[in-house]
C-alpha cells in the first residue's frame, strides 16, 4: 500500500537547457522523495490512530504530502525533452483536439501562455499553476492552487510547479523567465491525452 517515487520518464539532463540537471536531480530525488516518505509515515500513523482527535491531527500532513506526491507525479509526465534543441517533442502543440480547444478558449497558444504565466506569477508564496478542464462546462481554464494543494476543481491538463525549489538554482528570483522557458519542455502529447480523457470521461 506504500507510495513510491515514480521514475522520471527521461534522464535528469533531458530538459536542458530549460531546466537544469541539478534542479531536476534535486527536485526528483530529494523534494519529491520527501513528500513520498512523509506521506507514507502519515498514512501509517493514520492506520494506527484510534481516536478522531488523532486522525484529525494527521489531516494537514496527509494533505500536504499527499498533494505533493500527486502534483509532482503529474508534473514529471507533463514535461518532455524539447523540440527546440532537437531532443524530443517538448513544446510542440500539434493539430488536434487540444489545440482546437486551446484556440477556442484562449484564441491562440500564445494567449494561453500569457494568461497562464501572468496568473501563475501572481501566486503569493508557493503553489502551482494549472491548465484544467472545467468539469461543468468542459472548457479549458487557467487556475492556481496554493502550497501543495492538488487541483480538485478542474481536471488537470498541465501543471507547473512554482515553488522556488523548481527554479531558483537556475533562474534565481526571476520567476517569469522560468515560466517563459518551461513552455519549451511542455509535453503537449501527454496534455492532449489527459484532455481527451477528461472531455470524454463520465467521471466528470
Ligand atoms: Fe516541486
Amino acid at each position: 500500500m506504500s507510495n513510491t517515487l515514480p521514475p522520471l520518464p527521461y534522464g535528469y539532463d533531458a530538459l536542458e537547457p530549460y531546466i537544469s540537471t541539478e534542479i531536476m536531480t534535486l527536485h526528483h530525488t530529494k523534494h519529491h522523495q520527501t513528500y513520498v516518505t512523509a506521506l507514507n509515515a502519515a498514512e501509517a500513523s493514520y492506520a494506527k490512530a484510534s481516536t478522531p482527535k488523532e486522525r484529525i491531527a494527521l489531516q494537514a500532513a496527509l494533505k500536504f504530502n499527499g498533494g505533493g506526491h500527486i502534483n509532482h507525479s503529474l508534473f514529471w509526465k507533463n514535461l518532455a525533452p524539447s523540440a527546440a534543441v532537437n531532443k524530443g517533442t517538448g513544446g510542440v502543440l500539434k493539430d488536434g483536439p487540444l489545440k482546437a480547444a486551446i484556440e477556442k478558449a484562449f484564441g491562440s497558444l500564445d494567449n494561453l501562455k500569457k494568461q497562464f504565466n501572468t496568473t501563475t506569477a501572481g501566486i503569493q508564496g508557493s503553489g502551482w499553476g494549472w491548465l484544467g478542464v472545467n468539469p461543468t462546462t468542459k472548457v479549458l481554464e487557467v487556475t492556481t492552487t496554493a502550497n501543495q494543494d492538488p487541483l480538485l476543481t478542474h481536471v488537470p491538463i498541465i501543471g507547473v510547479d512554482i515553488w522556488e525549489h523548481a527554479f531558483y538554482l537556475q533562474y534565481k528570483n526571476v520567476k517569469v523567465d522560468y515560466l517563459a522557458a518551461i513552455w519549451n519542455v511542455i509535453n503537449f502529447e501527454e496534455a492532449e491525452a489527459r484532455y481527451v480523457e477528461a472531455v470524454g470521461s463520465s467521471k466528470l
